[in-house]
């Protein structure tokens, strides 16, 4: 068995989660459920960035104390998740406990094995990046990212000499073509590392201008700045310090997941302090794209924040994790538009995968007694199975999701043109039954595929097909006895009783469909 650790960036709660951050959420626990279906060890980690003057500001706004107001957010955040069918194994708050040791035993290590060390630093700061900013790169003065002036800040803090660990961190790079994608990525780094302003970045603010953080040991003055204190989630989550059992069984991370705004962080900062500790590197930063509401950047200025718990409750979770895992390549942008999401989830779910289950299921009621017929699949179509799901698997290790639902959906729409094709109602009619039990036969087991590939993706509708096509195990919880091969069971057992109770997925009506106007004829 082996073991997969999946974390997400935690988010600010400054702020309700929209969609961008359901995005990311939903993709780690679209890799966690694959891995554990595949027998693997999984912990899967997310969680919130409770620190910060963002989040102090908020608090004051909403008339609350940090903690009353983190305590609201977190609760918040982790209703959507629920919401969505997330199944994390630990849902980090930054507020922990023990989380606040570890960032206090890490500071304290590297400031006594002098890689932290206090100086003054004089810039530009930007309150949304929560990071020093190069004038160079503001635009109009403003930041490029948050569209706003910085400030300008001069303070006595504590610094960490990263340039002692750039160049192992290039080497790093160098060396492991992998450990940042997409490759773009990896490179944007790499000329990151060698750029030689890139120095000794500060790890504390004083108390004056941040209170709501993490206090140093031995300095009353100063607190930990959120980048150190938020990094530090990844290894608190599985028990850094305080459970040595469960940090050698998982860590290091498999895969950290990230939005492309955050990549320095982790791929330089993250890795520096990991360093310094002695502590093992993560295998893989894997950094997303945004996704924009109707081809527009998501922000509270525009009102196009998208509740996810609002698009749950209207269409389930299955269909908002489906179409947005199935919308774009996993590593560019991505848009999210209302229609497009009910066109999608209808033509793939409604239509080829419900109608094809739906048919399937009731040609077996009316001509194979309600019991899945005693055939073999037919060779070329399972021929075709076997290799799409080799093809599948490739691209869900690459995160590569909108590709593997694409594969998914190639099985069904070869499995609905061969129904089309051999017409097993035509073969019962003329009294055919052994070639007409064979297409159906074929069909169900297409369907079992069908499924498992796209649990992860869309676990309830999934196990309704499971549960329609009579298995009474879970699907997705490997049993002992099933053979699996990187998450592969065996058949359908024939004479199982099918359970024919209705379409997996409502078609989603447009609700402005009345209001159109007849296209006009010629
Ligand atoms: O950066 N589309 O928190 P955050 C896709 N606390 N992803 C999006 C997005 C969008 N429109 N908007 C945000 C932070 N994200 C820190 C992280 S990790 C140790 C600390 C992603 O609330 C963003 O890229 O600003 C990030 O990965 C996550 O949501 C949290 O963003
Ligand atoms: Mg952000």
């Amino acid at each position: 068995m082996k073991k997969f650790y999946v974390t997400t960036a935690i988010d600010y709660v400054n702020a309700a989660p929209h969609i961008g951050h359901a995005y990311e959420k939903i993709a780690a626990d679209v890799m966690a459920r694959f891995h554990r279906a595949a027998g693997n060890d999984v912990f899967f980690l997310t969680g919130v960035d409770e620190h910060g003057s963002k989040v102090e500001k908020s608090a004051e706004a909403a008339g609350k104390t940090p903690i009353q107001f983190c305590d609201e957010m977190a609760a918040k955040f982790e209703h959507s998740w629920k919401n969505l069918n997330l199944t994390y194994d630990h849902f980090i708050r930054t507020t922990e406990e023990r989380h606040e040791k570890v960032v206090q035993h890490l500071f304290s290590k590297l400031k006594a094995q002098g890689d932290i060390y206090k100086s003054t630093y004089i810039g530009l700061y930007c309150e949304g990046c929560e990071d020093f900013v190069r004038e160079i790169n503001l635009e109009n003065g403003n930041c490029a990212t948050h569209k706003k002036p910085p400030r300008e800040l001069a303070e006595e803090n504590y610094f960490f000499k990263l340039t002692k660990y750039k160049p192992a961190i290039k080497k790093w790079l160098e060396e492991n073509p992998t450990v940042v994608q997409p490759d773009g990525r990896r490179k944007e780094v790499l000329n990151q590392v060698a750029d030689e302003e890139l120095g000794d970045f500060s790890v504390s603010r004083s108390r004056k201008s941040l209170s709501w953080g993490i206090p140093i040991p031995d300095d009353d003055d100063q607190v930990i700045y959120v980048w150190m204190d938020a990094l530090t989630n990844y290894i608190t989550g599985v028990g850094y310090l305080f459970d040595d059992e469960q940090f050698k069984r998982y860590w290091p991370a498999d895969l950290h997941l990230i939005g492309k705004d955050i990549t320095k962080f982790h791929s330089i900062y993250w890795i520096a302090f990991l360093m310094a500790a002695g502590i093992e590197l993560p295998k893989q930063i894997f950094a997303h794209g945004f996704i924009t509401v109707e081809g527009q950047k998501i922000s509270k200025s525009l009102g196009n924040v998208i509740d996810p718990n609002s698009l749950v409750e209207m269409y389930g979770a299955d269909a908002v994790r489906y179409y947005l895992m199935s919308g774009t390549t996993f590593e560019q942008d991505g848009d999210f538009s209302i229609n497009d999401f009910r066109r999608k989830v209808n033509a793939d779910l409604a239509n080829s995968l419900g109608n094809l289950l739906n048919r399937t299921l009731t040609l077996i009621d009316k001509n194979a007694g309600g019991t899945i017929p005693d055939a073999k699949p037919e060779h070329d179509l399972r021929e075709k199975a076997n290799t799409l799901q080799v093809v599948i698997n490739n691209h869900m290790h690459k995160l590569e999701f909108a590709k593997a639902i694409d594969a998914i959906f190639a099985l069904v729409d070869q499995t609905n043109k061969y129904m089309n094709d051999e017409k097993p109602w035509a073969l019962y009619k003329e009294g055919k039954d052994k070639e007409g039990h064979e297409v159906l036969y074929t069909s169900v087991e297409m369907l079992r595929r069908a499924a498992f590939h796209i649990y992860p993706f869309a676990p309830k509708l999934a196990s309704d097909i499971w549960w329609q096509l009579g298995n009474d195990d879970e699907i997705g919880v490997p049993g002992d006895n099933d053979k699996h091969a990187d998450g592969y069971f065996d058949m359908v057992p024939v004479g199982q009783k099918i359970r024919n109770s209705g379409p997996i997925f409502k078609r989603i009506e447009d609700p402005d469909a009345e209001k159109k106007p007849e296209p006009k004829k010629k």
